[in-house]
């Protein structure tokens, strides 16, 4: 079977994104070079004010990432403020510190550009700059006081790091550490107005931070695959990004200067973000999301560990389902009897090459810190869930892998 070149299946999956209309961007422009394209993209949305550009901790500044946004904005005549201070995943504070300098600043346009943590800083600050109160006032859950009144700026995100997706969903998960919690703002309207994914940005990013990113955007393919809000439209595009990602998380990692694979990477982390938005997810993300606020653990990380765990555990419930999206993963054109054993022990595998961990053991977890992250692992991820969930169970499925 010939072999359809990124650019053309990227364009042929915006279409089809568009056509089944998911909530996604309104405009999605992907491929090489194409940040190029900043200004043309910004001039309408920036409408005569300034752009507020938010970008992460020092590398993108170090690679003059920051200079060029500028430079592009500059040469359609938007002015451009370039805002920093998003060091890791956003907090109450931060998110708060940066919503009110947007406040002073009045900008008609953010332009958010970095990994999902400054993307999903961008999506809050879109929205808070124009919109009263502290972010914490709108995070959901029981504590939800306020709903947004006014409509966010336009919000132009690009992502520098693939994996999280980011730059096509509606949430912006912000961490309270005094709670030690995560939880999204969200908002249909805070979608991003356009996701601009250029996966030239992503070349040369740490070994690392692309091992955890691939492993999140496996775990969005695979687990909006599963989740019970499924739908056969992001399943059928789950599977094509499925298709995709054994090899281009593998080369990513291995040769972080090959370009196709990075292309690829860049493809497969967009359509986690479109599925994860439109069909939710399951365990292994309710999971990952305690982890990361109790204890800090990156989040594709702990979806790479958790993953195989999780799918041996709901396979009874979703069999047909994980026996299809393990197929796209394998690339096999029929159904194997043992799909879904050897899709999994592919997962661990890629998980393993990769230098993921087998478990949670390394952490040296206590009895105790197994039931808080339990208890705090319900939520809209594990919602999704197969199987339903409560934290007694949540534990009991944890207890071997600590
Ligand atoms: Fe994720």
């Amino acid at each position: 079977m010939p072999t359809v070149p990124i650019a053309q299946k990227a364009r042929e999956m915006i279409e089809a994104v568009h056509r089944y209309g998911l909530k996604v961007p309104r405009t999605i422009v992907f491929g090489k070079s194409r940040l190029n394209e900043l200004g043309d993209l910004a001039f309408p949305l920036a409408a005569g004010k300034k752009a507020l550009i938010l970008l992460g901790g020092g590398s993108a500044r170090r690679a003059g990432l920051d200079q060029r946004i500028a430079a592009l904005l500059g040469r359609h005549g938007v002015a451009a403020e370039i805002l920093e201070g998003v060091h890791g995943e956003p907090t109450v504070d931060v998110v708060d510190a940066l919503a009110a300098k947007a406040r002073a600043l009045e900008p008609g346009l953010i332009v958010s550009a970095g990994g999902g943590s400054v993307m999903d800083a961008g999506k809050a600050v879109a929205a808070l700059a124009v919109n009263e109160g502290s972010v914490e006032e709108y995070l959901e859950g029981e504590e939800q006081t306020r709903a947004l009144a006014a409509p966010p700026l336009p919000h132009i995100a690009i992502p520098t790091v693939a994996g999280t997706g980011a730059e096509m969903t509606r949430n912006a998960v912000i961490g309270h550490p005094g709670k030690k919690v995560k939880r999204s703002m969200r908002a249909d309207s805070m979608i991003p107005t356009v996701a601009l994914i250029d996966s030239m940005l992503t070349l040369n990013v740490p070994h690392d931070v692309t091992a955890s990113g691939g492993m999140d955007a496996l775990t969005q393919l695979i687990e909006s695959c599963i989740s019970n809000r499924r739908r056969p439209e992001t399943t059928a595009l789950a599977q094509e990004g499925l298709r995709l990602a054994r090899e281009a998380i593998a080369v990513s990692v291995e040769a972080p200067g090959n370009e196709a694979a990075r292309d690829k990477m860049s493809l497969v982390s967009m359509l986690g973000g479109v599925c994860l938005a439109n069909a939710g997810l399951a365990m292994a993300h309710g999971i990952a999301a305690a982890l990361g606020a109790l204890f800090g653990v990156p989040h594709g990380l702990a979806c790479g560990i958790l993953l195989p765990y999780t799918l041996r555990f709901n396979a009874p419930a979703c069999s047909a389902e994980l026996a299809h999206a393990l197929s796209a993963f394998l690339n096999q054109g029929g159904m194997a009897p043992r799909i879904i054993e050897d899709g999994i022990a592919a997962v661990e595998a890629l998980a393993d090459a990769i230098g993921i961990p087998p478990d949670l053991k390394e952490m040296a977890l206590t009895e105790e810190d197994v039931q808080e992250i339990a208890r705090r692992s319900i939520g809209t991820s594990m919602s999704g869930n197969p199987i339903p969930m409560n934290p007694d169970q949540v534990a009991e499925f944890l207890r071997p892998l600590v």
